[in-house]
């Protein structure tokens, strides 16, 4: 139990973050007083102090009533972080007086220092825009926000290759997303909006038609905008009939140019939805990227995590890709699924060095709220930091040797080990979506049950989030809703 009171600010928030990142899975305690606090565990007091225009941060840490640790972050005001924004300077400045507490009373590593939010990249993309010079920017991430020197560069060179896909910004154009949320099983780590295809078969076609209607209305309140890129995902596109993705894929070109989409992914993703004719139906229907997702090639753990296909299969739906003509595949793997270790990752990135893809995408485990595994964790063997950072190692030696490259990346709450995903791509193959919708520089319309638009307004570099609702019948119901909420949404 880790008891926390903060004097002087309200950053609750990144406070709490914080400390989790240090201590994972800990009971956090806010308190007002410290009679509260009852000796048992830790008590952390951050306070900022503000006399006239110099501002500090002291972060106080007791151990059963004993001061163990004290540090005086000061002149707040002066932070060098590449912009005038005192809250921000503020904000940054009582992480760094807390971290330096933490770092003395916990021995786990935090590589992504102070920062605790999933888009770290975005932070080097407004310093580019500040023009402040590269070895400025590694410096700030360095010094104010205590980022690893590895983590530092990887952000960075990320970075550089993104911004041609980003910059200039075109507010006439837009992404759009779909939503296919059924799946022949639920995997025990998955929190994504995921139904059994089997339990919610009979849905299916009105959950087509309502797509297919929501998809019409986007037209309408995107008039005169072209779609840049388009991504199918879910759950599992490829699990429903293939008449009825077929329809949903035509109902995009019937109302937008296909001339200037730029790229169009299927997630595919598990081999038990892959057969020659749904292979089919998307390479004539112009579908330029695919999923195949192994998430391990151990398959022990296939079967624990409730995968219902083995190694073997996911080679097999491979071949037919690359046969019928697709080539640009990308690859899910996860780190640090149960019972998996550094001997299995090897033994995966072995499977997949013949196979080739154009893409693999990096996932660290993230133990979800939504999912079977965040209940009943108890019963699996789930690796320490250390090991999980030595896996994450080998995938990126392995990628590095079959010369694909980081170009996007992204953090989740309650990720294993502090740790981040990273996508890598060969030169030339990088997935545009993926970029733009994790640095949010351009409108993602989203259609579909659980989808999420986020409309982006460049003047003032402000991104309003509008969500459909999450459950199937509410989502059949309330089409029109979802519909005028993104008008709303726009108008804001
Ligand atoms: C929305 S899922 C869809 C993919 C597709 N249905 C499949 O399973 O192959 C996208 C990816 O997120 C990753 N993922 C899902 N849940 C995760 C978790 N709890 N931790 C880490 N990665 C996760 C998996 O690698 C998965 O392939
Ligand atoms: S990981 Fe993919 S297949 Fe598994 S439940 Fe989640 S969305 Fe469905």
């Amino acid at each position: 139990m880790i008891y926390v009171k903060l004097i002087g600010h309200d950053f609750k928030y990144e406070i709490r973050e914080l400390i989790k990142a240090f201590f994972f899975g800990e009971e956090i305690i806010f308190i007002s007083s410290n009679k509260e606090y009852n000796g048992d565990g830790l008590l952390i007091e951050n306070s900022l102090n503000i006399k006239g225009n110099k501002i500090d941060s002291i972060t106080k840490i007791y151990k059963n009533h004993k001061l163990m640790f004290q540090y005086n972050e000061e002149d707040l005001q002066n932070i060098e972080i590449g912009q005038e924004d005192l809250k921000k300077k503020i904000r940054i400045g009582i992480k760094k007086s807390l971290y330096k507490g933490l770092i003395n009373v916990s021995e786990t590593r935090v590589p992504w220092g102070i920062l605790t939010g999933v888009r770290p990249i975005k932070i080097v993309h407004n310093l580019l825009d500040e023009k402040i010079e590269e070895k400025n920017i590694v410096e700030i991430l360095l010094n104010q926000y205590k980022i690893s020197n590895d983590k530092a560069n990887l952000i960075l060179n990320i970075c550089k290759k993104q911004r041609k896909y980003l910059y200039p910004l075109d507010e006439n154009r837009f992404s759009l997303y779909i939503s296919i949320p059924f799946c022949p099983s639920r995997c025990l780590y998955c929190s994504f909006p995921s139904l059994n295809i089997n339990k919610y078969y009979e849905y299916v076609d009105e959950y087509t038609d309502k797509l297919v209607y929501e998809i019409n209305s986007i037209k309408d309140i995107m008039k005169g905008k072209s779609i840049s890129t388009v991504y199918i995902g879910g759950g599992t596109p490829t699990a429903i009939p293939r008449e009825n993705l077929e329809k949903i894929i035509l109902s995009i070109y019937d109302n937008f140019s296909k001339e200037s989409i730029e790229e169009i992914t299927v997630e595919a993703g598990r081999p038990d939805t892959i057969n020659r004719e749904v292979l089919n139906m998307l390479n004539r229907n112009k579908i330029n990227r695919i999923s195949i997702n192994p998430q391990t090639m151990n398959d022990k753990t296939l079967k624990l995590i409730g995968r219902k296909h083995s190694s073997a299969d996911i080679i097999e739906s491979y071949y037919l890709a690359r046969e019928i003509g697709f080539d640009s595949i990308n690859m899910d793997l996860i780190i640090g699924l149960p019972g998996e270790g550094v001997e299995e990752i090897r033994n995966t990135l072995k499977k997949l060095e013949n196979l080739n893809p154009e893409n693999l995408t990096v996932h660290t485990l993230a133990v979800k709220r939504g999912s079977k595994f965040k209940k009943t964790m108890d019963k699996y063997s789930i690796k320490g930091q250390e090991i999980i950072e030595k896996m994450l190692k080998e995938t990126e030696i392995f990628s590095k040797n079959m010369e694909i490259y980081p170009y996007y990346l992204y953090r989740q709450k309650q990720i294993l080990g502090n740790l981040e995903n990273i996508g890598y791509a060969k030169e030339g193959k990088e997935c545009i979506y993926n970029i733009k919708m994790m640095e949010e520089k351009e409108t993602v319309m989203a259609a579909g049950m659980g989808a999420v638009s986020k409309i982006f307004f460049p003047k003032a570099d402000r991104i309003e989030r509008v969500p459909n609702v999450k459950s199937l019948k509410e989502y059949l119901n309330r089409t029109d809703e979802m519909i005028d909420r993104k008008i709303q949404g726009l108008n804001s």
